[in-house]
């Protein structure tokens, strides 16, 4: 079995149209779920990473397990209004609708070197506001390590042009 034939797509969630990929199946897979963590790290093995960054909310199931693996810190990176501390924030476009993504203030020093983690791109907004808000931390961003990426939306595109490492596990 690949990661992928973990993978269920549930038909006009959240909205009519939409094709929802479901991870909770590879989640709940003990093969799989390992499968996916140790593939999401393959690009950066043997580089020295200091923090995973794991966006709301699925990638911060993956995220954690990745930092974990890395013996390396994990920084949730989350919808506004969720942290208690002090935060700095960056809106971005959904494939259906608007957020805003936000990350404490102290979460990654300057020059840290950091892995962005998600279960899914689609058309990148969301990885790239993370992106952003690590390098406004002054963090250095290695890349992102995705476990699906639905290629007809753009979301590589926009990463790779914005100079980021893509890495999907499956389309
Ligand atoms: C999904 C997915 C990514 C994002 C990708 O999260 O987990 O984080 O969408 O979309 P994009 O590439 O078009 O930005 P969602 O916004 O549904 O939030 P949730 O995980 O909190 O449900
Ligand atoms: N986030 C944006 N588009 C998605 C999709 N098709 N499935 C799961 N999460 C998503």
């Amino acid at each position: 079995m690949s990661v992928k034939d973990y993978i269920r797509t549930i038909p006009d969630f959240p909205s009519p149209g939409i094709m929802f990929r479901d991870v909770t199946t590879l989640f709940g897979d003990p093969r799989g779920f390992r499968m996916a963590v140790d593939l999401l790290l393959h690009p950066w093995a043997g580089v020295r990473i200091d923090k995973v960054a794991g966006l709301e909310a699925r990638g911060f199931i993956l995220g954690g397990a990745v930092a974990h693996q890395l013996s390396a810190g994990f920084v949730p990176m989350r919808k506004k209004g969720k942290l208690p501390g002090r935060t700095i924030e960056q809106s971005y476009k959904l494939e259906y609708g608007t957020a805003t993504l936000e990350v404490h203030d102290d979460a990654i020093k300057p020059g840290e070197k950091v892995l962005l983690v998600d279960d899914l791109l689609a058309t990148g907004g969301t990885a790239l506001a993370g992106l952003t808000l690590i390098e406004k931390l002054g963090g250095q961003t290695l890349g992102c390590a995705f476990v699906i990426d639905l290629p007809e939306l753009g979301g590589r595109q926009l990463l790779e042009a914005a100079g980021h490492q893509v890495h999907a596990l499956c389309a």
